[in-house]
């Protein structure tokens, strides 16, 4: 089990949620935090009842970035070794869909972790931001990379270069955030978005998750291959044809997960 005091999670349906518990902190990521993390994911990926999940943290922060204590005691040769990052590289791993729940901070390694997830809900205050460059260091776990995906070139510059801060209508805009709710309902709304994911057929979610994906990892013509074999696949599926059935005789369809 993952260290309950640094994070907490709970079932809620088919919904499995993991939230970050170091609010003394502002959830900064330190090599235990994101390990449990990782391990709390891990976990619920293997559990064939849960179908998405939802990753957040607290009222005020997100995560205020990577653990900057930590992150003085390291050495180029700790950062270049899988040590204190290695809880990333198996987030990435997590084949269900995972919901980024945000409300206050998601500063340096938190936007990075925002940006990993599958889509990200975020709260009217909450702020995104790549301030690295005020530490003399640069984003180390995807804010080069990912950001300028996200929300193009000059703005990630913008924030990569200078540290600007988005709010999250500006982060919206910009095609970080899918969505922006009340103060209130950061957490509900995610819970909602991860709970209508799992109503759908686990085997498509999966599926299309690996292949938008594609979309970032290779060139167009790689990635349009991708998806074409991945479409066939998920018609393979139980699901596909209960899907399809369900359709045409009007009624709803019941995903099996096969
Ligand atoms: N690492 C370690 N501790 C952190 C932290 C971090 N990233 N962010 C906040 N904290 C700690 C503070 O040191 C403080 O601890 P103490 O009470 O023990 O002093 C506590 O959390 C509360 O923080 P503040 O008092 O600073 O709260 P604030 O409301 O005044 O400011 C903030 C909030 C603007 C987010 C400010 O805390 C801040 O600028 N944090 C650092 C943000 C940052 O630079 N992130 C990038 C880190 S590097 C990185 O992420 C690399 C990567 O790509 C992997």
């Amino acid at each position: 089990m993952p260290d309950e005091q640094i994070v907490k999670t709970e079932r809620d349906g088919r919904v499995g949620v993991v939230l970050m518990n170091r609010p003394e902190k502002l959830n900064a990521l330190s090599s235990s935090l994101l390990g449990a993390v990782a391990e709390a994911m891990e976990e619920f990926e293997r559990d064939a009842e849960i179908r998405a999940i939802v990753l957040g943290g607290g009222e005020r922060a997100f995560a205020a970035g990577a653990d900057i204590e930590q992150l003085d005691e390291s050495t180029p040769m700790s950062l270049a070794s899988r040590g204190p990052l290695g809880g990333w590289g198996r987030i990435a791993q997590v084949r269900k869909p995972i919901v980024a729940a945000v409300s206050g901070y998601a500063l340096g390694g938190g936007c990075e972790l925002a940006m990993l997830c599958d889509l990200v809900v975020a709260a009217e205050s909450a702020q995104f931001g790549q301030p690295e460059i005020n530490l003399g260091i640069i984003p180390g776990a995807g804010g080069t990379q990912r950001l300028p995906l996200a929300v193009g070139k000059a703005l990630a510059m913008d924030m990569v270069l200078t540290g600007r801060r988005l709010t999250a209508r500006e982060a919206l805009q910009a095609g970080l955030v899918a969505r922006v709710v009340a103060d209130e309902a950061w957490l509900e709304e995610a819970k909602k978005v991860a709970a209508e994911i799992a109503a759908k057929s686990p085997v498509a979610t999966q599926i299309a998750k690996d292949s938008v994906n594609q979309a970032f990892e290779a060139p167009l013509a790689l990635g349009l291959q991708y998806e074409r074999q991945a479409f066939a696949l998920s018609r393979t599926s139980e699901d596909s044809a209960e899907g399809l059935r369900a359709f045409l005789e009007k009624r709803q369809a019941d995903f099996k997960g096969r």
